[in-house]
């Protein structure tokens, strides 16, 4: 199953700008997998992203769709994220979560989707909220699909995977994330086709 498409021929273009401000960056600081890997992360709300993506909330509110998260996530060169579901919860299903994601300065980051093997579970671990997660081991996993994640992309984040960067020019990579609710990833693909690739 493929749960990546790159989007493409969107009627907006979404403008980066700068969710962090003047905020003190040690409290949006998550370590990694290593003491030297380090992500920003931070919500966001639609107000203030409508102050420079009109258009796109517009068109939001044009297409009746419904966000249910809206977050920036800056990861450093050599970043990888363990394997996870986006979703909040300690379930081993896979539940849909349709996100689109507004991805700049990214050069050679892959994301690979993975599939638990049965009778096997992921370990329980508080996320940044405090909220309870699993993080999954690979060699419980087997591969689904992998693909480079280096432009604006819709994804399923309700199924285990993973985001490896690279070296990345030196750069931080920067992602703009929203996640619609009441949609799964079925009919995101028919709803969006115009604008998959
Ligand atoms: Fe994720």
């Amino acid at each position: 199953m493929k749960y990546h498409y790159k989007l493409k021929n969107l009627p907006f273009d979404f403008k980066p700008f700068d969710v962090m401000k003047n905020d003190n960056l040690e409290k949006f600081k998550k370590r990694n997998n290593t003491e030297a890997q380090t992500v920003l992360e931070k919500s966001f709300s639609l107000d203030e992203c409508k102050i420079y993506n009109k258009e796109f909330i517009d068109w939001i509110d044009d297409n009746k769709l419904e966000l249910e998260d809206i977050r920036y996530f800056e990861s450093e060169p050599f970043c990888s994220y363990h394997l996870h579901k986006d979703l909040i919860g300690v379930s081993n299903e896979d539940i849909d979560q349709v996100k689109f994601n507004f991805i700049f300065d990214s050069f050679e980051t892959n994301m690979t989707w993975y599939k638990i093997r049965a009778s096997t579970k992921g370990e329980l671990y508080l996320n940044s909220q405090g909220y309870p997660i699993y993080r999954y081991l690979k060699e419980t996993c087997d591969i689904i699909f992998t693909t480079d994640v280096n432009s604006h992309c819709m994804i399923n984040s309700g199924v285990i995977h993973d985001l490896v960067n690279g070296y990345n020019n030196g750069i931080n990579r920067k992602c703009y994330s929203f996640a619609f609710s009441k949609i799964n990833w079925n009919e995101s693909v028919e709803r969006f086709k115009e604008f998959l690739n």
